[in-house]
C-alpha cells in the first residue's frame, strides 16, 4: 500500500536510512527539554522518509557504482535530513491548519500540546533544516529557503479557497504544486547538487520530482476518500470536513449533472460526520476518482519522460521504479481505474 521508495533496490538501503534516522533525531534536539519532546514527537512514530530517499537516489543517479554500500556520502544524508525536516515542520503546521487529531498513527502535535506549541516546534524544525542546508553551500541554502516559501504560497492558496464550491482545477494544481510538488523537486535537485551534476541533469531531476510530487498529492487526495483512518495513520475524509475540495470533488461539481447536485447541497460549509459520510459516498460512487487517478498517471508519465535520456544506473532505476509504482499505493479498485484509463484523456 505504501509508495515504493526510490532506494528499494539498493542492497544497503536499510543502512542508508538508519544514517538518515540518527541524523534526523539529532537534528530535532533543542536547547530546551520540553521543546525537544515536541520537535521529536513524530520522528519515531514512522513516516515513509520518501524525500530523503529521493535526495539519495538522485545523488546516485549518475553513478554507475551507485549500488555500492559506501556510495552514499555524508552530504547526501545531510541533504536528506534537511528536506525531511522541512516536510516534518510543514506537517506540524498543516495539522494546525487541518485541526488534525492524529498523524502517523499517534496523537498529532497540535492535539497534544496545542496550536501555539505546534507552530513554534514546526518553526524550529524549519530553522534547523535551513541550518543544515547552509552547511551544503549557498545554492542549496537558497533553494531550500525558496522551497519553504513556495510551500507557504501553496498552503495559502488552498486556505483561501476552503469551502469554495467554485474552486477550479487550475487553482487546485497551483496549490498542490506549491505545497507538495516543489519539495519533491527540490529533494531531487539537492541530490543532484551534492553529487555535482550539470545544469541539464539538475533540471531533469527537478522536473522528475515536480511531476512525481503532483502525482503524489493527487494520490494522497484520492486516498482521503478511499482509505480508512487506520490505513492512513491520519484521519480520512478530513479534506471534505475541512472544506478542502480536491480534484475528484472539483470535477464532480464542475460537470453540472443533476446526479451530482446532492454533493453541492452538502458542501460549502463545515460538515458533521453524517453529512461528511454522505458526501464522501457520492464522490466514491462517481467516475471522478478514476479520472483523478488518470491525471496522476499522466504526471507519472511526465516524471518518467524527464529521466528518459539517462542510463539505467542503480539510482536512476530506483527513481523510475518509485514513479512507476506510485499508483499501486491506491487500493486495487482505484488503481485499476488508472490502468483502464491510461490511454484516455487526462
Ligand atoms: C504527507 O506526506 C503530506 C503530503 C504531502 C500529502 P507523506 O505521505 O510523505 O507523510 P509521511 O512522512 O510518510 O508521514
Ligand atoms: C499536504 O497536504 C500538506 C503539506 C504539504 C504539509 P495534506 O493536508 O493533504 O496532507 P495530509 O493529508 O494532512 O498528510
Ligand atoms: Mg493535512
Ligand atoms: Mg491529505
Amino acid at each position: 500500500m505504501a509508495p515504493l521508495s526510490p532506494l528499494q533496490a539498493r542492497p544497503s538501503s536499510d543502512k542508508d536510512l538508519a544514517r538518515v534516522e540518527s541524523a534526523l533525531r539529532a537534528a530535532a534536539v533543542t536547547g530546551d527539554d520540553f521543546l525537544t519532546e515536541v520537535t521529536s514527537h513524530l520522528i519515531p512514530a514512522g513516516g515513509k522518509r520518501l524525500r530523503p530517499a529521493f535526495v539519495i537516489a538522485s545523488a546516485l543517479a549518475l553513478d554507475p557504482g551507485g549500488a555500492a554500500p559506501d556510495a552514499v556520502t555524508d552530504d547526501m544524508i545531510c541533504g536528506g535530513v534537511a528536506v525531511e525536516l522541512v516536510h516534518l515542520g510543514s506537517l506540524y503546521h498543516d495539522d494546525v491548519m487541518d485541526d488534525a487529531e492524529t498523524r502517523r498513527g499517534i496523537e498529532a502535535v497540535n492535539h497534544r500540546w496545542g496550536n501555539l506549541k505546534a507552530i513554534l516546534a514546526g518553526d524550529f524544525l524549519l530553522a534547523k533544516a535551513s541550518e543544515l542546508a547552509a552547511s551544503l553551500g549557498t545554492e542549496v541554502a537558497a533553494l531550500l529557503a525558496a522551497t519553504i516559501g513556495r510551500l507557504c504560497e501553496g498552503q495559502v492558496r488552498e486556505l483561501q479557497l476552503i469551502y469554495d464550491l467554485t474552486r477550479t482545477e487550475d487553482q487546485y494544481l497551483l496549490a498542490i504544486g506549491g505545497k507538495t510538488a516543489e519539495l519533491y523537486a527540490t529533494s531531487c535537485r539537492i541530490g543532484g547538487l551534492v553529487a555535482g551534476a550539470d545544469g541539464e541533469t539538475l533540471d531533469r531531476l527537478n522536473s522528475f520530482g515536480l511531476a512525481y510530487g503532483m502525482a503524489f498529492q493527487i494520490v494522497d487526495d484520492v486516498l482521503d476518500f478511499v482509505a480508512s483512518d487506520e490505513e492512513l495513520g491520519k484521519p480520512s475524509g478530513n479534506d471534505l470536513r475541512e472544506g478542502v475540495y480536491t480534484l475528484p470533488v472539483i470535477r464532480m461539481l464542475a460537470d453540472g449533472q443533476s446526479a451530482h447536485d446532492g454533493l453541492g447541497g452538502l458542501l460549502g460549509e463545515p460538515l458533521d460526520d453524517d453529512r461528511r459520510d454522505r458526501a464522501r459516498a457520492i464522490v466514491v460512487d462517481g467516475p471522478e476518482i478514476a479520472s483523478s487517478v488518470t491525471t496522476a498517471q499522466h504526471y507519472v508519465t511526465q516524471a518518467l519522460d524527464a529521466l528518459a535520456p539517462f542510463d539505467a544506473t542503480p539510482g536512476m532505476v530506483g527513481l523510475r521504479a518509485a514513479a512507476s509504482n506510485l499508483l499501486s499505493a491506491l487500493p486495487p479498485e482505484a488503481a485499476g481505474a488508472a490502468a483502464a484509463g491510461a490511454t484516455g484523456a487526462v
